[in-house]
């Protein structure tokens, strides 16, 4: 069947190869891969499959229906739920093997009432990302009370950093040693944990003592850096691609309004292509003040507003056709447009970029 629309190019091979390199940065810490909000937009199955092939030691999904749509797939690979703990779903979760976030008294509490088949739970303290997780001070008792609560099976203790992925790492250092207090009460107190884990992509490249004996990897596996403020050296490469075709050439003159509110106007006489992609397929709308796409290596600035379904770029006397397929963001034959450098520029962070491809783009693996 014919497609003339957005494409969003999978490489499933060179997201197997950021993974063996995140793997080898680690020194084989085992690694639980964040395959959350459809794997950061790659496609949560086909990616997990990927990973499950690679040997990954844990999958992490946000929510109880992401981790059971996995399970439908015929994923055996351990699942951690990141989201907050829904008591009234844990047969649900118990049945579909996945890993519960415990992290507050009224979780323990209704974790108490369960009788059912063992439950596997990760607990989390709050050390400055001030979202879930029991503060510091409380920590000691938490982990005394969850030791005496049946069939759960208490296999990992974590944190998440708040600012692991900045240049100033100092607020990142605090929580890290907020964090070894815990490590270190939990000790005292005898209990071992399989999983000790705080490290997301920011923070295994800037804060290398938090690694313990996992890492959360999300961005990294998917080919982006965090933020231009970690150190770029890993060789990942990125794993999605966008693309557009080019529906429609017209001739314009000098004067030309183009899009919404007609806020561009050509200089000269040109030819204007409109692209089929726009901001409901992913495309950034505030990317067309400075943005542009790629195609055989030239750059075509993106003219107007980027409408919801379409988007026009001024392309000049250069050779493009209909059906001609333009380069949005990633890296193809025609050239390499880096997310980051869309996302310095609308200030925003390539996770948006990623997570917001809509539905209609047909993704392709
Ligand atoms: C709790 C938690 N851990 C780990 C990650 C992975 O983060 P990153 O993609 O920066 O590696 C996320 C993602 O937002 C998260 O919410």
């Amino acid at each position: 069947m014919s497609y003339l629309g957005p494409k969003v190019h999978i490489d499933l091979q060179q997201l197997k190869k950021n993974y063996q390199i995140v793997k080898k940065e680690v020194a084989d810490i085992p690694i639980m891969a964040t395959v959350k909000a459809n794997a950061y937009g790659h496609g949560a199955v086909e990616v997990s499959r990927a990973l499950e092939e690679e040997g990954v030691r844990y999958l992490a999904v946000f929510t109880i229906d992401e981790g059971i749509e996995l399970r439908d797939a015929g994923i055996k690979t351990d699942i951690f739920i990141y989201a907050k703990f829904d008591p009234k779903r844990i047969e649900e979760a118990s049945k579909h093997k996945l890993t519960l976030n415990i992290s507050s008294f009224d979780d323990l509490k209704a974790l108490k009432t369960y009788d059912g088949n063992h439950l596997k739970v990760h607990l989390k303290i709050d050390t400055g990302m001030t979202r879930l997780g029991v503060p510091l001070e409380q920590a000691e008792a938490f982990l005394k009370e969850a030791t005496q609560i049946n069939n759960i099976e208490l296999e990992g203790l974590y944190s998440h950093f708040a600012t692991a992925d900045e240049g100033e790492l100092s607020y990142a250092n605090s929580q890290l040693s907020k964090f070894n207090d815990i490590v270190e009460i939990s000790k005292k107190l005898d209990i071992s944990f399989a999983f000790i884990h705080c490290s997301n992509s920011g923070a295994i490249l800037n804060v290398q003592d938090s690694r313990f004996n996992m890492i959360r990897a999300g961005m990294l596996l998917y080919g982006a850096f965090p933020s231009d403020e970690v150190p770029h050296d890993l060789p990942i490469k990125p794993v999605m691609t966008f693309t557009a075709p080019v529906v429609e050439i017209r001739d314009v003159k000098a004067g030309t309004h183009i899009s919404y509110g007609g806020v561009y106007k050509t200089k000269s006489d040109t030819r204007i292509a409109v692209v089929q992609a726009g901001f409901a397929d992913g495309v950034p709308r505030p990317w067309y003040i400075e943005g542009f796409v790629k195609f055989k290596n030239q750059d075509f600035k993106i003219t107007g507003r980027i409408c919801m379904d379409q988007l026009m770029i001024d392309i000049g006397s250069a050779e493009i056709n209909y059906g001609d397929e333009v380069l949005i963001f990633g890296s193809n034959e025609h050239g390499n447009i880096d997310i980051n450098h869309i996302a310095n520029k609308i200030d925003s962070t390539s996770y948006v970029l990623v997570t917001t491809i809509g539905i209609r783009p047909k993704r392709i693996y």
